[in-house]
């Protein structure tokens, strides 16, 4: 039994070339530009081609961030798709995945939890490596949502977009890695936000088509206010077991989900602006992939170096929420 832990050797993302503009929304709901800025902060999204499964945008993802850690495929030992949009109910979107980039020696499974997947299953593969079981896990975020997005309804279709981020990691050697995490939810607020069609409860009929039972049906203010509270609350005490203070956190992470939700949580953790990432704007609440993109980029913009405490908030339909504090 080892007790490494973990650290993120190399990073990837995907979103597809097809870009959504607000405009374009102007012309399918009843909606304009500017509502959609001021009440959410994002101005555009990309969507994937019909036909296009969540593990296609996945592979590439996770072939830039093998890539980037100079991992072969071959030396993979675990994969774990956090999606909730796999290409089909069978079978995992982690084995399409496995399939796609050639990692034959590896376990695969998917990680269920929205929009907070990517954060629980960062958490999940630290267990494996500080239990010493594994060297190399690909996590990854990944979601296709918009064939789940009614295209008439306008305070759910604006919010949305596909991306795939992924995360390589290993045991860590030095001081850097992951420090801490929460990972949390509450069931009594599952019919908050769901789709309530294509399970095992309510499968798919001609009836379920018919009532449009296959879309993203949601709650927005009630989770809206959830969203503040729980990433909030998980955001403190994921510092408080790292005995981190707010003070040195260089880089915050939130999910991309409205820039309200993100502006209230930096206030309450009294964060000041030019600390938080934000890249919402070009890609809308890509889900599972939001906090693994935003993740890649503000590395990528030079915005995290090494030393760094770096701090990634989630949270999702469950509902479900996760913070998680690292040394870069
Ligand atoms: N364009 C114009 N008006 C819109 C609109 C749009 N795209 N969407 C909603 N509205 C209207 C509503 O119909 C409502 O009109 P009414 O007062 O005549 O009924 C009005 O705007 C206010 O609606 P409300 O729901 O109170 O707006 P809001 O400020 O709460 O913003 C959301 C709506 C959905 C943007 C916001 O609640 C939100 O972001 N919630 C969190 C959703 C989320 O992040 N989900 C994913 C979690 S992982």
């Amino acid at each position: 039994m080892t007790n490494h832990s973990a650290y993120i050797a190399g990073l990837g993302f995907y979103v597809p070339d097809r870009v959504l503009t607000n405009r374009e929304l102007e012309k399918m709901v009843e909606t304009s530009d500017e509502w959609i800025r001021t009440r959410t902060g994002i101005s555009e999204r990309r969507i994937a081609e019909k036909g296009v499964g969540t593990s296609e945008l996945a592979s590439r993802a996770a072939l830039a961030a093998l890539k980037q850690a100079g991992v072969s495929p071959n030396d993979v030992d675990l994969i774990i798709a956090a999606t909730t949009t796999p290409d089909m109910p069978l079978p995992s979107c982690a084995c399409f995945i496995q399939q796609k980039i050639g990692a034959k020696n590896a376990a695969a499974f998917d990680l269920a939890a929205a929009c907070a997947g990517f954060v629980y299953a960062l958490v999940t593969a630290e267990q494996f490596i500080r239990a010493g079981v594994y060297k190399n896990i690909l996590v990854i975020g990944a979601d296709v949502i918009s064939p789940y997005i009614d295209w008439t309804e306008r305070s759910t279709c604006i919010l949305f977009g596909d991306g795939a981020g992924a995360a390589l990691l290993k045991p860590a050697s030095g001081k850097s890695g992951i420090l801490s995490s929460v990972l949390g939810s509450d069931g009594q607020y599952a019919d908050l936000l769901t789709i309530p069609c294509g399970g095992s409860r309510r499968p798919a009929t001609h009836g379920s088509v018919a009532e449009n039972g296959h879309t993203l049906k949601m709650s927005g203010s009630e989770v809206f206010k959830l969203a503040v509270r729980g990433m909030s609350e998980a955001v403190i005490e994921a510092l408080s077991r790292a005995k981190v203070k707010k003070s040195d956190v260089a880089c915050f992470i939130p999910h991309q989900a409205n820039q309200r939700i993100i502006d209230a949580v930096a206030d309450r953790l009294e964060l000041p602006a030019e600390k938080i990432f934000v890249n919402l704007q070009k890609y809308g609440n890509t889900s599972a992939a939001s906090c693994a993109i935003a993740l890649c980029e503000a590395v990528e913009q030079g915005k995290i170096k090494k030393g760094d405490k770096v701090v990634l908030a989630t949270f999702g339909s469950g509902l479900v929420w996760g913070a998680l504090v690292m040394e870069w």
